[in-house]
């Protein structure tokens, strides 16, 4: 596998499909099961052999910086309480060789504008992107799927998924040849295309493996469409000068940035949870059964 060091995790958006949940609390923060997103994201990245965690975060969004900081007062208290499964799971959220960055996007212009913040602290190598609303559960971590993919191109590479005709206009969609297996050579990419004009119906996901060329087109592109600087264009205009590649990672997808998707990753993490698993699914049956019944 390829070693990318560096994961960048926009976090500077509204969460306006949430409110009022996320009026002062961001979206990232929304727990699955017994952890927030965010932590599901940077173990992925982590996973893939990441070392440097950088968050582009907004207003309201202390609530993260504080998660993946140490809390020493609660850290004492656990310990004196003897609760040694829960100091551990505070504890270990980054394990020590990690580090985090924070860096303040001034204001919501985009996707695209939010990575082209993450440049600083990122340098001038390959990097990850990921977008903490979309959980993928993968036996694999889908970010270290594509790091082993971009062994052999060296090239940028998008996680890809098939998605329904009538949802194009929620994604960036690519047009793509196959190469081999799961990868894919991108021809074009357009972002939220109506049904009738979509290439296709693969749709960007969030994860990106990019290489530090897209900053400079990121830093030209200007506003695209919504008044938003888009990271699809960025990543058009990088294809003008170099080879994207598509990855049709293995795992399902939760689009946790929508309320039915959150509620799906919370049944299904529920119920492959290692203590209340089996209990939940009692509860469940029971709840379907008087449902049908009723
Ligand atoms: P979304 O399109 O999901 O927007 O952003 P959002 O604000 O998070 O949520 P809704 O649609 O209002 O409910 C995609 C990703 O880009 C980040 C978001 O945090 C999210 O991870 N983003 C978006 C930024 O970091 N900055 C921006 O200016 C825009």
């Amino acid at each position: 596998m390829a070693k990318i060091r560096t994961a960048v995790f926009p976090v500077a958006g509204r969460g306006t499909r949430f409110l009022p949940a996320t009026k002062a609390s961001p979206k990232e923060m929304l727990p699955i099961v017994d952890k927030p997103l965010i932590q599901y994201a940077a173990e992925e990245a982590l996973a893939a052999g990441a070392e440097k965690l950088v968050f582009i975060t907004g207003s309201a969004k202390r609530a993260i910086e504080d998660h993946f900081d140490s809390n020493q007062e609660l850290e004492q208290e656990l310990e004196a309480q003897g609760k040694r499964d829960l100091l551990d799971a505070v504890r270990g959220i980054v394990p020590s060789y990690a580090s985090c960055i924070y860096i303040r996007q001034p204001a919501p212009l985009g996707l695209g504008h939010a990575v082209l913040c993450s440049r600083p602290a990122v340098g001038n190598e390959p990097f990850f992107i990921h977008l903490a609303d979309d959980l993928i559960d993968a036996e694999e971590a889908c970010l270290a799927q594509m790091a082993r993919a971009f062994e052999s191109r060296n090239a940028s590479i998008l996680g890809v998924e098939t998605v329904a005709a009538d949802q194009t206009d929620k994604y960036g969609i690519v047009a793509a040849e196959p190469v081999e297996g799961r990868l894919s050579l991108v021809k074009r990419i357009v972002e939220k295309p109506k049904p009738q004009d979509a290439p296709s119906n693969l749709a960007v996901v969030g994860r990106y493996l990019l290489t530090p060329a897209v900053y400079d087109k990121l830093a030209t592109i200007g506003r695209g469409a919504g008044g938003e600087i888009q990271l699809t264009d960025g990543i058009a205009a990088l294809m003008n000068d170099e080879a994207v590649y598509a990855y049709a990672f293995e795992g399902r997808r939760y689009d946790c940035g929508s309320k039915l998707g959150y509620l799906e990753a919370t049944v299904e993490f529920g119920l492959k949870h290692a203590n209340l698993g089996d209990q939940f699914a009692d509860y469940l049956a029971r709840l379907v059964a008087t449902r049908l019944r009723g």
